[in-house]
């Protein structure tokens, strides 16, 4: 039995192979209709989520299956001081395969440690963020036909956005990716990933605070929020909030077949102008959502 805790713990093998599968679900959808008959997903969600929570949903709807769950911890016994470990063995009781995002880093791993069924992390703190990497990864895949020799720009809050720490440990294993990573300097990418990742594996990449003047470069631009419930205090937020705003001056600059990503939701940080620009494609990449979810969820459960 396996968990998805961490994008590494799949291999670029298997993530390519989620990649076909997902292709595959959106070309033959009916073919999957009955793959999770009698099956039951637990979504238990102790922070805020409109996209991950229902595209899970959505995706194990579509596989046949079912679902039940929380969407805050109010609701769920953690509000009477329930461990996640107590919670992960009692769901697991009910439950084929368990979605779980948390405010604190690593409690998605210690749900799987101690449940019996395999848990997906659907976002711990600003740490990590898998599904919505394998969803960032089709969506790559999908509108510029590769996953190699590109130049990606990551822009906003590159400390606290777990997506992007998940995302640069994905995309560094493949051929030619070099990295812009933009942002304050007080929202530069941790240690842990600066080290850890681009150094460890020699991925070229470069720090900047400067949006315009890279943006010409970049083969794919990923725009992130200001993660402010991550913050220590509201001034701090506010000062930051507003450092980088998408508009369609900035997107002259750009490449005619550059993508615009984000994984949503987004406060101000792309102006609502760009959503008509081609080189738009954040709506896109929340269908791309859905149907990774479905692969990985077929992955887990050993269905064929
Ligand atoms: C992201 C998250 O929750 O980390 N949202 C998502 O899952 N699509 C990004 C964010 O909240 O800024």
């Amino acid at each position: 039995m396996r968990s998805l805790i961490d994008i590494f713990e799949l291999s670029t093998d298997e993530v390519d192979r989620l990649i076909a599968k997902a292709e595959d679900i959106m070309s033959h959808p009916t073919a999957y209709v009955d793959k999770c008959r009698g099956k039951k997903l637990a979504t238990l969600f102790y922070e805020p989520s409109t996209r991950t929570r229902l595209s899970f949903e959505a995706a194990m709807y579509e596989l046949g299956g079912n679902v039940l769950g929380f969407s805050e911890a109010q609701s769920s016994s953690a509000a009477k001081g329930e461990s996640v470990s107590d919670t992960a063995r009692t769901v697991s009781c009910y439950a084929d395969i368990i979605a779980m995002r948390h405010p604190k880093e690593g409690a998605p791993l210690v749900a799987s440690v101690n449940a019996s069924v395999p848990v997906i992390n659907a976002g711990d703190g600003g740490h990590n963020h898998p599904t919505q990497t394998l969803t960032d990864l089709l969506t790559i895949k999908r509108e510029k036909g590769r996953l190699s020799d590109l130049t990606v720009g990551v822009c906003g809050d590159l400390k606290f956005g777990r997506t992007v720490h998940s995302l640069i440990s994905a995309l560094s294993r493949y051929e030619g990716i070099r990295f812009v990573l933009i942002s304050p300097s007080e929202l530069r990418i941790p240690g842990y990933v600066r080290d850890g990742v681009l150094e460890n594996k020699k991925v070229p990449y470069e720090e900047t605070t400067d949006l315009d003047g890279s943006i010409g470069k970049l083969d794919v631009l990923y725009m992130t929020r200001v993660q402010r419930e991550r913050f220590f205090n509201e001034e701090d937020y506010l000062r930051l909030r507003d450092s980088y705003i998408l508009t369609p001056a900035k997107m002259e600059s750009a490449k005619e077949d550059m993508i615009v990503m984000h994984p949503l939701p987004r406060v101000n940080e792309i102006s609502h102008e760009i959503d008509s620009d081609k080189r738009a494609c954040y709506f896109r990449q929340v269908m791309y959502g859905k149907f990774i979810r479905m692969a990985l969820i077929l992955m887990l459960l050993e269905i064929e």
